[in-house]
């Protein structure tokens, strides 16, 4: 039985005998090859479904390693900015080993099912009139002068567990791939990737891909050179302006040959509904960007034909219904209560 990534990766994480052996069983998720996308594109192309950890994104990773360290630091309250998923990751694993959590979020901007997790688990949730990095720039101060651990990716146990997740694709590929696609908010996650896949090619001579991350247009610092003070985009996970792990989200683009671009509101909603239609996986807004990336560089030939893709799909679809039913072409069709009835209808439709 898969133990969950504390018991699992132990000896690539800064475990000691006291860090508490918390977990949801997260990680151990599925790299699904993407057959017809494969086809259309010309590449060997793998979707790592984040969105089956146990809170519905690759935050599970991250938070049960940053909740445990906590813990043994002697915390008993947890704090986070977030756009959404944090803060759902920050409230099971907490509750999941009785302390408190409180999180921070932008009102009005965090879509429908994170809300409804951060509240199920039992957050504190405070929303603010302001954007993501408002609220990360109030919690950081917070946490200096107040016995509340920050839970951010500022906070390194978050990039160790979230590093596992490379590990477990050099595992399932038997080696890293030519190049990894995933979507750039806050960036500590693509810093993170960068660091699993270094630390196993330095045990195990795994080899290292091309690091492709993608933003936002509306939110692309990175790619522009400067922070943005109102960002905006559809995929309100990856809403950041002034991500926190910019500079090592840099170094894993040039040390790895690879590139940080941005992708347009339109560009991810064609690929959130691709990825749906084509495929039978169901990722947030924020997730798509990471394809709408790999499209975007097969197209400009970044990416050759025949190459061994991973893209990252970070959250799980059913955290955002609103947008889901707002991208929707397909009308329901409603029928009597009646067996001819419908069974015209679906002669009609064959
Ligand atoms: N995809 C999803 C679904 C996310 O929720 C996030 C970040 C990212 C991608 C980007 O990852 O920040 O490490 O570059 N969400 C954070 C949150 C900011 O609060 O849930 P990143």
């Amino acid at each position: 039985m898969w133990k969950g990534l504390i018991e699992e990766y132990k000896q690539y994480l800064p475990v000691t005998e006291n860090t508490p052996a918390l977990t949801l069983n997260e990680g151990n998720t599925p790299l699904v090859h993407l057959v017809n996308l494969s086809k259309e594109l010309g590449i060997e192309l793998y979707g790592k479904i984040e969105g089956a950890n146990p809170t519905g994104s690759f935050k599970d990773r991250g938070m049960v390693f940053a909740v445990a360290k906590a813990i043994e630091d002697g915390a008993q309250c947890v704090i986070c900015a977030s756009t959404g998923n944090t803060s759902a990751a920050a409230a099971a694993y907490a509750t999941r080993a009785g302390i408190q959590s409180i999180v921070v979020i932008p009102k009005g901007k965090v879509a429908l099912g994170k809300l409804a997790q951060a509240t199920m688990y039992g957050a504190k949730i405070i929303e603010i009139d302001g954007n993501f990095d408002d609220a990360l720039n109030i919690v950081r101060r917070i946490s200096e002068t107040t016995p509340v651990a920050l839970v951010n990716s500022v906070n390194p146990y978050r990039i160790e567990g979230q590093k596992t997740a490379s590990f477990e694709i050099v595992d399932s590929l038997g080696k890293a791939p030519d190049f990894l696609c995933i979507p750039v908010g806050n960036a500590g996650n693509i810093s993170a990737y960068w660091k699993g896949f270094k630390d196993y090619n330095e045990a195990k001579q795994s080899g290292l891909p091309k690091m492709f991350g993608f933003e936002a247009e509306g939110a692309a610092a990175i790619v522009k050179g400067e922070p943005i003070a109102n960002p905006e985009t559809v995929a309100t996970a990856i809403r950041i302006g002034n991500p926190a792990s910019w500079k090592l989200a840099e170094a894993a683009r040039d040390e790895s040959g690879g590139i940080i671009d941005s992708v347009t509101d339109e560009e991810i909603l064609a690929a959130y509904k691709l990825i749906a239609g084509k495929e039978g996986v169901f990722v947030e807004p924020g997730s798509a960007a990471s394809l709408a990336g790999v499209i975007k560089s097969v197209k400009a030939g970044l990416i050759p034909q025949g190459s061994q893709v991973v893209t990252v799909f970070t959250g799980n679809g059913l955290k955002d219904p609103d947008t889901a039913m707002g991208v929707s072409t397909v009308d329901l069709v409603s029928l009597k209560n009646d067996e001819e009835e419908i069974r015209k209808y679906i002669e009609g439709v064959l």
